[in-house]
């Protein structure tokens, strides 16, 4: 492996390391596909919650009653795209989704980190249910939510920890494009790795 390379994908970490912590990061939020069940490719944006650079996982939250929850228990592979428009930088990602449920220590460790407010996101109705109003938080409960209604949230709380099994890397720069493609191993190093034709 060159060094180009590697400062390639180790940059490609460090900034994502960055946008877990800062919202407003060119690379906060992360587009997730995955595959429904009629085999339709999905994607959605997820904010981009933690990662651990050394084992290339990201982490995501979301609602354990929306259709992702259900795609990943029944098809777990899946691709996140990020693009820096700062650096003209598209990463696409594709690996293998863990779901971690309520009663996982990770769930519980991930939902400590949340404010009330957000953790008041998981307390409305089920995602993708219709409603009569715009918004299923309702004037009257702009409070702090009470004790029982955050234990419902908290029980409807997922954990998504993406495992990065491969990088392919675009920069866009005028008329010298450039791509490589990295293969991690399962204990997170670059097994493989090389520039492709963009
Ligand atoms: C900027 C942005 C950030 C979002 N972040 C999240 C998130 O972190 N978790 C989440 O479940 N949905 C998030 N959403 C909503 C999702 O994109 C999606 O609409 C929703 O989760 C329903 O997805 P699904 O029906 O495919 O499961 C976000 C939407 C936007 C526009």
């Amino acid at each position: 492996m060159t060094i180009e390379l590697a400062s390639i994908d180790e940059n490609v970490w460090d900034q994502l390391a960055g946008a877990s912590v800062q919202s407003d990061h060119d690379l906060r939020y992360l587009s997730l596909a995955t595959l429904s069940d009629g085999k339709v490719p999905v994607s959605r944006l997820l904010v981009l919650r933690g990662l651990n650079k050394s084992d290339r996982t990201l982490i995501f939250h979301t609602d354990t009653m929306s259709e992702k929850w259900s795609e990943l228990s029944a098809y777990p592979k899946a691709s996140v795209l990020g693009f820096s428009a700062e650096k003209g930088e598209q990463f696409r990602f594709q690996g293998t989704v863990e779901l971690y449920a309520p009663s996982a220590e990770l769930n519980q460790l991930e939902w400590n980190k949340l404010s009330v407010w957000s953790q008041n996101t998981y307390c409305g109705g089920p995602p993708g249910e219709e409603t009569q109003a715009p918004s299923s938080v309702l004037q009257k409960d702009l409070q702090p939510p009470s004790d029982a209604a955050l234990e419902r949230g908290r029980l409807r709380f997922g954990v998504l920890k993406f495992n990065a099994e491969s990088l392919d890397w675009f920069r866009l720069q005028r008329s010298d494009n450039r791509r490589a493609k990295f293969f991690y191993n399962a204990s997170g190093g670059i097994e493989n790795t090389g520039w492709i034709n963009p």
